[in-house]
């Protein structure tokens, strides 16, 4: 039988896994010595091949723990390990902006690569590439989307919204949820001067510049990957506003929503505010979880 492990930071989503896979559950404990490291306690008894399941925000001690945590599982002979991390950290620095940055992406996935034999993520940052595994260099490397999971969702919200993109790079997502519904979409430019500083202009017509998308009255939804500062939101915001429509709501797969950005787009008016259990957060409201579970059982993980 194919267990999952799981940690208590992100136990639910893990053990939701291992009931839709009818695969068996442990825990992995961690405890903190007081300078600051990690006990690492797994399960006796392991089968030969392991789910690994702990979503990777908040990525610096984590992934010291899923290191030990790879390397004590092989140890005690276990020759197949998954990677299941919902949320990818270390994805968005792809390249060297300025002299001296490290390639991040490129460095965190040959760690991964090192240690797992497989990884299963969720919308991870791939900006400049195509593929997870040209980040991770190993075969099963996979990229899922929530895009299902979101439209099933909205769909029970909402009869005919108008769904925007916040930059180009949402375009992949608003287009697989609101094509298959027939929903009118509109995809904005981004331009991003600082980490907190972005300027977002909407566009007045469909991406391919046919049909003019009003949102006067329309309930309008704003779909993205990540939501981070919620700076890029905001601004997405503050221009729907400018065309009256009837509500705004923002759905996202990833939810960091740092220093207060809820408070401020509730603030600004935003009705709904939504996001994948992909990272735990009060927003979280569906779930990636089958998605996983499909996507394993197509790849047909062994005992
Ligand atoms: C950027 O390309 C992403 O898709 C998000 O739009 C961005 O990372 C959100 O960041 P923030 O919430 O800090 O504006």
């Amino acid at each position: 039988m194919t267990l999952i492990l799981g940690f208590d930071d992100y136990l639910l989503p893990a053990q939701q896994l291992a009931k839709s896979l009818s695969a068996a559950f442990k825990k992995v404990a961690l405890h903190q010595f007081p300078d600051g490291e990690t006990k690492v306690t797994l399960p006796t008894t392991l089968p030969q091949q392991i789910i690994i399941c702990r979503t990777l925000n908040n990525p610096n001690a984590k992934l010291t723990e899923l290191i030990i945590t790879a390397t004590a599982a092989r140890n005690q002979g276990v020759k197949h390990i998954t990677l299941v991390a919902p949320y990818l950290c270390y994805m968005r620095q792809d390249i060297a902006f300025n002299p001296g940055e490290a390639v991040s992406q490129k460095i965190i996935g040959n760690l991964l690569a090192a240690y797992f034999d497989s990884v299963i993520t969720i919308d991870p940052h791939l900006h400049r590439i195509n593929k997870l595994s040209e980040a991770i260099p190993i075969s099963q490397a996979c990229a899922l989307h929530a895009t299902n999971a979101m439209s099933a969702f909205l769909q029970q919200h909402f009869s005919q919204p108008v769904l925007i993109g916040p930059d180009e790079e949402s375009e992949q997502w608003v287009k697989a949820i609101a094509q298959p519904h027939l929903w009118n979409y509109t995809i904005a430019t981004k331009a991003r001067f600082g980490d907190k500083d972005v300027a977002v202009t909407l566009n007045t017509h469909d991406k391919n510049n046919i049909k003019a998308v009003s949102l006067t009255n329309r309930d309008v939804i704003i779909v993205d990957d990540i939501a981070s500062t919620g700076k890029t939101l905001e601004q997405a915001v503050k221009q729907i506003q400018q065309q009256a429509p009837l509500s705004i709501s923002i759905i996202v797969t990833h939810a960091f929503f740092v220093d207060n950005a809820i408070a401020r787009l509730k603030d600004m008016g935003v009705t709904n505010i939504w996001s994948s259990n992909s990272v735990l957060h009060s927003t979280n409201a569906f779930s990636i979880v089958e998605t996983v579970s499909k996507h394993l059982t197509t790849i047909n993980i062994k005992d």
